[in-house]
């Protein structure tokens, strides 16, 4: 089965909304002689940025999708401060990110909190980039399969069997988020062939189809090698997706 490989920029908290439609045209620029039937590319500006990017995308008609980086579980309610899916996908976003380590580390989010994330972001038609890796201590005692097993069964529990079929799981070691030390290709190609097998034993057949991206300080000089791995389907990019040379070269590395 061929998957098209995923390049997702994650921007975090980064560019108010006029340098983010700045960086659009850029990468629009940097990618114009790009084939997008090989290489998908996906953006997550912050939510004050969405609308704008939402509108240089559809004005220009550039070919990245439009994600974001979180999103509440519910459609709406009385929960102060918080985007809802339905907000997310009225605004034509395709893909969300859900379970960001900066989110499970620094926001307490737990693996029940991803899942009910995960499966609304689903039912709303968009499809969830569901994160998952261990902690440097986790590796160093061994553990780093076992803890990254027991985040995907409980942040995938409440998807469907058609859910499935359009996941994309991002496997992003904490340990090389931001830090400039990537995992070598053939940890990164075991940990994901691992992920691949346990979204498979979650729900059988499943393991083919989803596309598994890997994160953590990817740039120009490792993304080919890492993305070359047969388990490795494309890349969630940090600190690199804010340079529009730097990130372009990474999604002609995936082509
Ligand atoms: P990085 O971030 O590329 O800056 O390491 C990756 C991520 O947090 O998704």
């Amino acid at each position: 089965m061929s998957r098209t490989p995923l390049i997702s920029g994650n921007w975090k908290m980064h560019l108010n909304h006029l340098e983010a439609i700045q960086l659009c045209q850029k990468l629009s620029y940097e990618l114009a002689r790009h084939r997008y039937d090989q290489v998908e590319v996906s953006l997550h500006p912050p939510f004050v940025d969405l609308r704008s990017c939402q509108t240089v995308i559809d004005a220009d008609r550039l070919e990245f999708k439009l994600g974001a980086q979180d999103c509440h579980s519910k459609d709406s309610g009385a929960f102060t401060g918080e985007v809802s899916p339905t907000m997310l996908a009225k605004l034509q976003v395709s893909y969300v990110i859900v379970g960001h380590s900066e989110r499970r580390a620094l926001f307490g989010e737990t693996d029940e909190v991803v899942a009910a994330k995960a499966a609304a972001v689903a039912k709303h038609g968009m499809t969830p980039i569901v994160c998952v890796g261990e902690t440097l201590d986790d590796r160093e005692a061994g553990r780093a399969a076992e803890v990254v097993t027991t985040q995907l069964r409980g942040s995938l529990a409440k998807l469907t069997r058609a859910q499935f079929e359009t996941l994309v799981v991002a496997y992003e070691p904490v340990w090389a988020i931001g830090t400039g030390r990537n995992a070598s290709p053939e940890d990164a190609q075991d940990m994901c062939a691992k992920v691949r097998t346990v979204v498979n034993d979650i729900r059988s057949g499943a393991g083919e189809q989803v596309r598994i991206q890997y994160g953590g300080s990817v740039k120009p000089v490792n993304a080919a090698e890492l993305l070359r791995q047969p388990d490795i389907d494309g890349a969630l990019v940090g600190g690199a997706s804010l340079d529009a040379v730097q990130f372009a070269r990474i999604v002609q590395a995936a082509a």
